[in-house]
C-alpha cells in the first residue's frame, strides 16, 4: 500500500509524516513522531496504556486508523506538561508511589486527566468508573486513585500545594514515605522500555512459531522468505553456533526447534527485514514440512509406562522429584485418631504483565555482542547467550531494561538468542517486540499442579503425621521447574509443626506450553492445598480453623521438616492479626459484603477462610467453592 503524508499537530507542534497506510495512530505517534509515551500493551482497546487526547477527546490509539487523525490535534503524555516539568496529577502520581513498573502509567495518567478536566469534583467512585478501561497489574490501583484525589483535591484549593511536596525520610528509609527516583520519568512517559528503543539502520523481527504441540521437523525451507525484497536474513537451529540448549536448570530449551517442535507457539525461524510489515508477511514464506506425533498433555498420564516421551534424556518424563522425608510417617498415621484425604487442583495462570516481550540486539564497534531487554535474571542469561553464540563472556552484554511487569515470568530466556544471532548475522541492529497474542502463546505460566493429601490428627487437632504428593505440569521444557518443585516441597506445609513427614513433589515434561515461575515460585499451589486441608480437618473435627492451626503452629526451637531449628516465629502474630482483621468472631466480611455471621454455618466459614474460586477434589464429593 502507498504512504500517504499525514499532518497533525503533536503536543504543540507540527508534524507532517508519510504513513503506510495500515498504520494506527499508535504507530504513527511511536514510529514516525517518536513519542512512545503511548503503549501497547494489548493492541485491541483493552488496556488502555495508548491513550492519547485526539482533538480534545481521549482515544485509544490503538484502535485509530492514522489517517482518521489526519488534520486532528493530539496531545500525548509527554505533551501534559513543559518539557522538564511534571502536572498536578503526574506529581501525585510521584508523590503516593503510583508507578510502580510503569507501563500502564502513562495511560492511567492520561485517563486521571481526561476524567478531572470533565469534573474537576469528580468522587472516588466517578473516578474509579473513569479509569476502568486501564489496566494496572502491579499496583492493586490504591495508590493510583489515591494520587487522583490528591490532585483533585490540591486542584480545587482543597489542599495546599504543599500537599505534593516531598516527606522527609527522616532517620531510616525503613517505615517512611520514600518516594521512587524513577517515578518522574514514568509518569511523563520519558522512560525508554526495550520496546520504544530504537536505532540507526535497525531491523525488524517476527518470529515463525509451531502450530504443532508435538511434530517432527522434516524440513525447513526459508529461500523464498531470504529473497523477498527487504528481508535481510533469516534464522533457523542452523545458524547456532554455540550450544543449542539452555535454561535456568535444564539445558533442554533450543533457542529455536531443532529436530522437533514440543509445544504450540515454540520458535522455528525468525525473520529480519526492513520493516515489521515485510517481516511478518516474509513468515509466510517459510515452508516448513512436519510429521505430527502423538502428543502428552496429562501430567499424571505422563507418567505411566508407555506415555509419549518428550525427550529423549528423559524417557520417564521427570524434569524433577523433589523428596523430603522426616520421623516415620506410618507410625504417624498409626498414631492418628482421624485420617482425612483430599486432592486439589489449581491451573495454568498467564503473568499478563502489560508490557509484552521485547528487546533489541546489536554487535558493537569492540565486537560486543549486546542485548538490551527485560531480565529478572540477567547474569544467568547472560552466560546462557554466551555459550549460544559461542562468545567469551566478556564479548557478550546483557543490558537489562525497565521491567513493565515480570512477577517471574521475565526470569526464563525465550528469544534473546534469536535476537543476538540476527544482530550477528546482519551486522545490524535488531529489535523485536511480542504481540500480546505471541506473549501468551509463547511465554511460561505458572505450573497447574495437582496434590494428594494424607494428614493424620488426634482428635483435639494436633497433626500426627502428613503425605503430601504434587504432580505439575512443567510443559515442554524444563526451564525454572526444578526450582519451583523445590521451593514448593520446601514451603509445602506451611508454619506447622509436623513430627512425620512425607513429601514428594514432581516436575514433569508435557507437550503442553512451558511452565516456569510465577510470584511464590510454586508455595502458592503447595500452600493452598495445606491452607485448605486445614480447613477440612478442622470442620471434621469441629474445631475452629483458626484453633487447628495454633495447636499445631512452630514456635521458637521447632524444627522444620528440612532440617532448620528456627529461632524467630511470628505465625501466632500472623493469626492473630488475621483473626482480627477479619472480625471472626463478629463474623467474616464476604465479598457480597454480608458478614460471616450474617450467612452463618462452617460453608460460609469455608467460604470467607479460601476466598478465590477454585475447584475442591475430595475424596467422597466434588465442590465448588466462591
Ligand atoms: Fe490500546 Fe491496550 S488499549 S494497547
Amino acid at each position: 500500500m502507498s504512504d500517504q503524508i499525514l499532518t497533525m499537530t503533536v503536543n504543540g507542534r507540527r508534524v507532517n509524516k508519510p504513513v503506510n497506510g495500515q498504520y494506527r495512530l499508535l504507530d504513527y505517534l511511536r514510529e514516525e513522531v517518536h513519542l512512545t509515551g503511548a503503549k501497547e500493551g494489548c493492541g485491541a482497546g483493552e488496556c488502555g496504556t495508548c491513550s492519547v487526547f485526539v482533538d480534545g477527546k481521549l482515544v485509544k490509539s490503538c484502535l485509530m486508523p492514522a489517517n482518521k487523525a489526519d488534520g486532528a490535534t493530539i496531545q500525548t503524555v509527554e505533551g501534559l506538561a513543559p518539557r522538564g516539568e511534571l502536572t498536578t496529577l503526574q506529581r501525585a502520581f510521584h508523590k503516593t508511589g503510583a508507578s510502580q513498573c510503569g507501563y500502564c502509567i502513562p495511560g492511567m495518567v492520561m485517563a486521571a486527566t481526561s476524567a478531572l478536566r470533565e469534573n474537576p469534583f469528580a468522587d472516588i467512585e466517578e473516578i474509579k468508573e473513569r479509569l476502568g478501561g486501564n489496566i494496572c497489574r502491579c499496583t492493586g490501583y490504591t495508590k493510583i486513585f489515591e494520587a487522583v484525589e490528591l490532585a483533585r483535591d490540591v486542584l480545587n484549593g482543597r489542599l495546599a500545594a504543599s500537599a505534593l511536596d516531598a516527606e522527609g525520610a527522616g532517620d531510616s528509609y525503613i517505615g517512611n514515605n520514600v518516594r521512587r527516583l524513577d517515578a518522574p520519568s514514568k509518569v511523563s512517559g520519558a522512560l525508554k522500555y526495550a520496546g520504544d528503543t530504537t536505532m540507526q539502520d535497525m531491523l525488524h523481527m517476527q518470529v515463525l512459531r509451531s502450530p504443532h504441540p508435538h511434530a517432527r521437523i522434516l524440513s525447513i525451507d526459508t529461500s523464498a522468505a531470504e529473497a523477498m525484497e527487504g528481508v535481510e536474513c533469516v534464522i533457523t537451529h542452523r545458524d547456532v553456533p554455540g550450544v543449542d540448549g539452555f535454561g535456568v536448570f535444564v539445558h533442554d530449551q533450543p533457542v529455536m526447534a531443532r529436530e522437533k517442535v514440543r509445544y504450540v507457539g515454540e520458535a522455528v525461524a525468525a525473520v529480519s527485514a526492513e520493516t515489521q510489515e515485510i517481516a511478518r508477511r516474509a513468515l509466510s514464506l517459510i515452508k516448513v514440512e512436519y510429521e505430527e506425533l502423538p502428543g502428552i498433555f496429562d501430567p499424571e498420564e505422563a507418567m505411566l509406562p508407555g506415555a509419549v516421551v518428550v525427550h529423549d534424556y528423559a524417557p520417564n518424563n521427570l524434569v524433577k522429584h523433589i523428596p523430603i522425608r522426616k520421623g516415620n510417617v506410618e507410625q504417624g498415621f498409626a498414631e492418628a485418631d482421624i485420617i482425612v484425604e483430599n486432592s486439589y487442583s489449581t491451573q495454568q495462570v498467564e503473568h499478563a504483565y502489560l508490557e509484552p516481550e521485547a528487546g533489541l540486539a546489536y554487535v558493537d564497534h569492540d565486537g560486543v555482542v549486546t542485548v538490551f531487554s527485560p531480565s529478572q535474571n540477567i547474569t544467568h542469561h547472560r552466560h546462557m547467550l554466551a555459550t549460544i553464540i559461542d562468545k567469551p563472556i566478556n564479548k557478550v552484554r546483557f543490558i537489562m531494561s525497565p521491567v513493565g511487569g515480570g512477577f517471574g515470568g521475565k526470569e526464563d530466556m525465550i528469544y534473546q538468542g534469536m535476537l543476538a544471532l540476527s544482530a550477528m548475522k546482519t551486522g545490524r541492529p535488531v529489535r523485536l517486540i511480542f504481540t500480546r497474542e505471541e506473549s501468551i502463546i509463547a511465554s511460561a505460566k505458572r505450573h497447574p499442579s495437582r496434590v494428594t493429601y494424607r494428614m493424620g490428627l488426634k482428635n483435639d487437632g494436633t497433626i500426627t503425621a502428613v503425605s503430601f504428593k504434587m504432580i505439575s505440569d512443567g510443559g515442554a521444557y524444563g526451564m525454572s521447574t526444578e526450582g519451583v518443585m523445590r521451593k514448593a516441597a520446601i514451603l509445602s506445609l506451611g508454619p506447622y509443626d509436623i513430627p512425620n513427614v512425607q513429601i514428594d513433589t514432581y516436575g514433569i515434561y508435557t507437550n503442553n506450553t512451558p511452565s516456569g515461575a510465577f510470584r511464590t515460585f510454586g508455595a502458592m499451589q503447595s500452600q493452598f492445598a495445606t491452607e485448605s486441608h486445614l480447613d477440612i480437618c478442622a470442620e471434621r473435627l469441629g474445631l475452629d480453623p483458626f484453633e487447628i492451626r495454633r495447636r499445631n503452629m512452630m514456635k521458637i526451637g521447632s524444627l522444620t521438616h528440612t532440617g532448620q531449628r528456627l529461632e524467630t516465629v511470628s505465625i501466632a502474630e500472623v493469626l492473630a492479626t488475621a483473626e482480627a482483621f477479619c472480625r471472626w468472631e463478629a463474623g467474616a466480611p464476604t465479598s457480597r459484603g454480608a458478614s460471616r455471621g450474617d450467612l452463618g454455618g462452617p460453608d460460609t466459614r469455608r467460604s470467607c477462610t479460601l476466598g478465590a474460586r477454585f475447584r475442591l477434589e475430595t475424596t467422597d464429593s466434588r465442590q465448588e467453592v466462591a
